[in-house]
């Protein structure tokens, strides 16, 4: 909202309005929103972002850059979990978004199929292995997961799911009964039957369950995002196969791989895969409207839900409305017009290359790993004992405090935003794909700095860590010191 008002500024437009006054409203109220958020959404996320220094009042967001009521940029090198992929606001699918709320098109989402989302389906299709031509879209990644696990158990009558360990794939209820952290299926039970895992990577294991024949799908994100887990040479091509040979379905999870993050249009293209449904999500937003794809093929289609009588028994009222196909359709082109594929792979590699740079000169950082712009950077607690007692303090206190040591600095001194990839030692980077080579220097320098202060035993990065540990342990429980 304030960005419209940043940008009308920057014109010397006439500034917006809009008749119910929602705009005005928010403008005068920006001050209020941690407030509100505690009060009415969720408290203890609010208390999370305090503690952490993230509790910034952001009042607008364009390309690479979020800004505080102060006017302080900040890099955004996460993206929300990668769903602004194009970067925040990207000025053409805005543009297409206006221009469509501008027209009469109709969007009688229950008895009508728009052109819009034909012609999304259709787009999908063409940068997917040749087969997978049926779509069934909807409004979030979970909901993509979920509609997977239903045409699979549908399409194959066989009652069990399979995922991997340490996967993600959502958390509504279906989606939650595959994820392969306990941790985020607490207090939530009973979940799904019929779900299993395996370890990722581990071929006997599938093997061994495959071999009941019960399995409808086996459910996996080629890289996993969690860690930014690649996997080992040949092991989804092999999980491929096993799969086929017992009658499973294959389903890759490319929710947060998809649209060129991995430097490909989809991950899968990395191993040459053919699976037999493909879940899309995050980036097909445009970073404006939600809307995700399950991608499959016309007979598994066709037999989990195509007849007459069946052919309303999966649906989700705004799954193809028609500012979500317009947005889908004007990311996928933004990224065909603008190279991003091809950016994200290049860009990807010299940030890598960076990372390594610096892990070579730096003792906090114990590995470095990813594809294109999905980047995960593994600490590891320094030598000194000092440093080790101090972190191991931080993990009694919290699993996944100990990255915080470097994700706090780098936003409150440098104005960067990473994240912690949750119960782990792992900051995760999914920058957009429109990031510049001078705001990927900037990042390494910021980062370079920090790892230097925090070896230097610098005493504050140090300190409002231990400060939070602390507290945490006081308080007699684990905190919620990062994200997934
Ligand atoms: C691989 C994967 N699948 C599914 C999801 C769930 O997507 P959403 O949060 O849009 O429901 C995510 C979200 O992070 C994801 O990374």
């Amino acid at each position: 909202m304030d960005e419209i008002a940043t940008v009308s500024a920057d014109q010397a437009a006439p500034p917006l309005t809009d008749p119910l006054g929602v705009l005005a409203d928010a403008q005068a109220r920006a001050d209020e929103t941690l407030t509100l958020a505690a009060r009415h959404l969720d408290p203890s996320l609010v208390e999370v972002l305090r503690i952490l220094g993230f509790d910034r009042s952001y009042r607008s967001a364009r390309g690479s850059y979020l800004y505080d009521a102060d006017g302080r940029p900040y890099l955004d090198m996460h993206t929300g979990e990668g769903f602004a992929s194009l970067g925040h606001g990207h000025p053409d699918v805005k543009a297409v978004l206006q221009t469509m709320l501008d027209t009469d098109l109709v969007d009688g989402v229950q008895i009508h199929y728009s052109v819009l989302s034909g012609m999304l389906a259709e787009a999908l299709c063409a940068r997917l292995p040749d087969g997978l031509d049926a779509v069934f879209f909807a409004s979030t990644g979970a909901e993509a997961v979920d509609s997977a696990m239903k045409f699979a158990r549908a399409a194959t009558r066989r009652p069990r799911l399979l995922t991997c360990d340490s996967g993600y794939h959502g958390v509504t209820l279906g989606p939650l009964s595959l994820v392969g952290d306990e941790f985020f299926k607490e207090g939530f039970g009973p979940l799904l039957p019929g779900c299993s895992r395996v370890p990722f990577g581990d071929l006997d294991r599938l093997e061994a369950e495959l071999r009941s024949r019960d399995v409808a799908a086996f459910i996996v994100e080629p890289i996993q995002g969690r860690l930014v887990t690649l996997p080992a040479p040949g092991y989804l091509q092999a999980a491929q196969e096993l799969c086929r040979r017992h009658g499973t379905l294959f389903v890759v999870d490319e929710v947060q791989t998809g649209l060129g993050r991995t430097g490909r249009w989809f991950a899968l293209e990395h191993w040459g895969l053919e699976p037999d449904i493909v879940t899309v999500g995050k980036a097909l937003s445009g970073g404006y409207m939600p809307v995700a794809a399950m991608v499959t093929r016309r007979s598994v289609f066709q037999r989990a839900v195509g007849t007459l009588e069946r052919s309303y028994v999966h649906q989700s009222t705004y799954g193809r409305n028609k500012l979500s196909m317009a947005a889908g359709l004007a990311s996928l082109r933004v990224i065909e017009r603008d190279g991003l594929v091809e950016r994200s792979a290049e860009l990807g590699a010299t940030i890598l290359a960076g990372l390594r740079e610096l892990q070579h000169r730096h003792e906090l950082i114990g590995e470095v790993r990813g594809s294109g712009l999905m980047l995960g950077i593994e600490l590891q607690a320094p030598r000194s004992r000092k440093a080790q007692l101090a972190v191991k303090l931080m993990r009694m206190a919290s699993e996944g405090l100990f990255p915080q040591l470097v994700v706090i600095p780098l936003h409150r001194d440098h104005g960067v935003i990473t994240m912690a990839a949750g119960k782990n030692d792992v900051i995760k980077l999914l920058p957009p794909l429109t990031l510049s080579d001078a705001e990927a220097q900037t990042f390494l320098a910021a980062l370079d700095l920090v790892l230097s202060d925090c070896e230097a035993g610098v005493g504050k990065n140090w300190s409002v860590v231990r400060d939070i540990a602390t507290a945490t342990l006081r308080r007699g429980g684990q905190g919620r010191s990062g994200e997934r």
